[in-house]
């Protein structure tokens, strides 16, 4: 195999705390030789940008702790080097989870270099912008139906709602419900995003205000066989307390804020159940059937419809949207 000269240049996203404990973000040149020292370097081709990474980039020591860094949860690309027999000069692969992009190298450059048991192949059937469309996004929806209907939910208990709808999970989750035979109601916060949401396959669109109870009751008149929540704090809580008998919540998210606050009644009394979806760490068994499902009974359709591809020198203003909860669908980098 071909060794890359380690004085190669190339451009990539940086993320710098200042001295006043501030954060910016710029464009930077860095050489193959700053990249992290593990087996497999790959050339990026395309980055997605997610809420993760908004943190990262804006300084979320939560996220990640260490700068000078590059954040980017989500990357594929192409092979250039590998110092393991799982992977050859010119495999297409994905890179998502794991440390990936929170204390290591992200995806928002053009050369990453991660450790062989990270990266998985591209799937048949998918293209590397397929996969980047998909990316955390669809693998936390899908990875939130596959649990919950191993925990029994099933279309004909009633809709499923997911919050934070028109975001990368939200919309993901919308579209493979939708597509699995699921009734959907979509919560989002957009007036303006309504056919989106419609053309994903929401069968019934309400406001984020639905979804925020202020009566302090402890249960509430069914209205959801289900939950896939990206919201957090009181969001979470009445999809508990409005959710019917037995039914599943997937809980993936905090855009409101980590905080719950509930009562054990809707547990106890409905036997409602509370899934906790980290795809980070989900074991690479798990990952790899989630991936088949999304490359082949669980194909998404007419992906192109969700995304919006920029380039690096776009980057930063998007990820200001995103924290100003205005995104919608899926960002991609074409690098
Ligand atoms: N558990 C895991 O492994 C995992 C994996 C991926 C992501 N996540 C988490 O899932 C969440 C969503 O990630 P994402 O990448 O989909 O983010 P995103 O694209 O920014 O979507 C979040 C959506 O939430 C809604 N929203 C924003 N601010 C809100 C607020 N203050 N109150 C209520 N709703 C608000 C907006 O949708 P509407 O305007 O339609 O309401 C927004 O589009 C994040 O917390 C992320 O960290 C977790």
């Amino acid at each position: 195999m071909s060794k890359i000269d380690p004085n190669t240049e190339y451009r990539a996203f940086v993320a710098r705390e200042n001295a006043d404990g501030s954060f910016s973000q710029a464009l930077e040149k860095k050489k193959i030789s700053e990249l992290p020292d593990h087996e497999v370097l790959i050339r990026v081709k395309y980055a997605a940008l997610n809420y993760k990474d908004a943190l990262s980039a804006s300084g979320h020591k939560g996220i990640s702790k260490n700068y000078p860094h590059t954040p980017g949860v989500d990357a594929c690309g192409i092979v250039v080097e590998s110092a393991s027999d799982q992977f050859s000069e010119g495999d297409e692969v994905i890179v998502t989870s794991y440390d990936f992009g929170m204390n290591t190298s992200g995806g928002f450059q053009e050369y990453i270099r991660v450790p062989a048991d990270w990266p998985v192949h591209l799937p048949q059937g998918m293209s590397l912008e397929e996969s980047m469309i998909l990316g955390t996004g669809a693998f936390t929806a899908a990875l939130s139906i596959y649990k919950m209907e191993i925990n029994g939910q099933k279309p004909e208990m009633g809709p499923v709602l997911v919050t934070g709808a028109t975001g990368g999970v939200g919309s993901m989750a919308v579209k493979l419900l939708h597509q699995n035979g699921y009734k959907v109601i979509a919560s989002s916060g957009k007036a303006s995003a309504h056919d989106f949401l419609r053309r994903l396959g929401a069968d019934e669109i309400i406001d984020r205000e639905e979804v925020n109870d202020q009566s302090g009751r402890p249960l509430l008149r069914y209205k959801w066989a289900g939950a896939i929540d990206t919201v957090g704090d009181n969001t979470l809580a009445t999809c508990i307390k409005a959710c019917d008998r037995n039914g599943n919540i997937a809980v993936c998210g905090l855009v409101q804020s980590p905080e719950l606050h509930t009562t054990v009644y809707p547990f106890i009394l409905n036997g409602v159940n509370l899934l906790g979806i980290e795809t980070a760490e989900t074991p690479r068994d798990i990952r790899l059937k989630i991936w088949e499902l999304l490359s082949g009974d669980w194909k998404i359709s007419e992906l192109n419809s969700i995304k919006n591809v920029i380039s690096l020198d776009e980057l930063q203003s998007h990820i200001s949207l995103m924290l100003a909860g205005k995104s919608k669908g899926r960002c991609l980098i074409k690098l």
